[in-house]
């Protein structure tokens, strides 16, 4: 999908800044799944070695061999697979491989061979833990519900419209740095960048404003 992202900063139009905000948000959400599990990873890279045993490559299904290996654990394959050691090429010879990748792949064999490992979780693309929804309902609507001193209410496009026509990236960083009555990370300072993006695509994509609290 392309993002009008170029132009967001000339266009005024509300369909566009619409567009652009789930544009973002799907680029997100693409951007999570970017590593491939380790089964891809062994069928497109692991496998001509392993698979047939070459260059004495421990072979997958070879349960012997891989529950010697196993025995030393992820950390010590990791590094030995990160590294290279004798026949085997560092990053099993694909250097574009992430660290979480090769874990996955050596978690993979060892699983094909007889082992029981989990697939690790990714350490470089962290999914955001709360959603836009979780941190305005925690957190934001303290003052984006009614307004409070001056806040653009949740779900007011004529409020949020002016603050977004200078662009999405603009607005987060304003909303990171804090200005006027707005605290800095709305006052959560463990948000992260995406967490506080999704609460504010949140804040802008609902299509009602709540009744304001008695
Ligand atoms: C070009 C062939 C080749 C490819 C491709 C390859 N390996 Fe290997 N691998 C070997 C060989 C050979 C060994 C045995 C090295 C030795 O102990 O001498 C080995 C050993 C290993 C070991 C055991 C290391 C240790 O500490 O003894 C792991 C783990 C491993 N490979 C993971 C991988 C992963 C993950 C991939 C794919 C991303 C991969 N390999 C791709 C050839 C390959
Ligand atoms: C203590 C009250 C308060 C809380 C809590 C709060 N805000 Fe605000 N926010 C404001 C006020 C007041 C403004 C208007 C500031 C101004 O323009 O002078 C504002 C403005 C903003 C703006 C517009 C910034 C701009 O440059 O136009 C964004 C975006 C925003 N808030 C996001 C958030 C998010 C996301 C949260 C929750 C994580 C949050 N706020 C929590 C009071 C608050």
């Amino acid at each position: 999908m392309r993002c009008p992202l170029a132009a967001a900063r000339t266009y005024t139009a509300l369909p566009l800044i619409l567009a652009m905000a789930a544009c973002i948000a799907s680029q997100q959400a693409a951007a999570q799944n970017t590593e491939r599990s380790g089964k891809e990873v062994v069928d497109s890279v692991c496998v001509a070695c392993h698979g047939t045993g070459a260059h004495g490559a421990p072979k997958i299904g070879n349960k012997k061999a891989w529950a010697k290996l196993a025995s030393r654990g992820l950390t010590g394959l990791s590094k030995n697979a990160l590294n290279g050691i004798r026949q085997m090429p560092p990053h099993g010879g694909n250097p574009t491989l992430t660290d979480t990748e090769i874990e996955r792949a050596i978690t993979y064999m060892v699983n094909q061979s007889g082992g029981h490992w989990n697939e690790p979780v990714s350490r470089t693309v962290k999914a955001p833990e709360r959603s836009g929804e979780q941190i305005v309902q925690m957190q934001c609507s303290k003052c984006h519900r009614d307004g409070v001193g001056g806040a653009p209410r949740i779900g007011d496009r004529s409020a949020w419209i002016p603050r977004l026509k200078q662009g999405l990236d603009v607005v987060v960083r304003s909303a990171i740095n804090g200005h006027g009555g707005m605290p800095a990370r709305g006052g959560m300072a463990n948000l992260t960048d995406a967490e506080l993006r999704s609460a504010i695509i949140y804040m802008f994509n609902r299509d009602t404003v709540p009744p304001k609290a008695p």
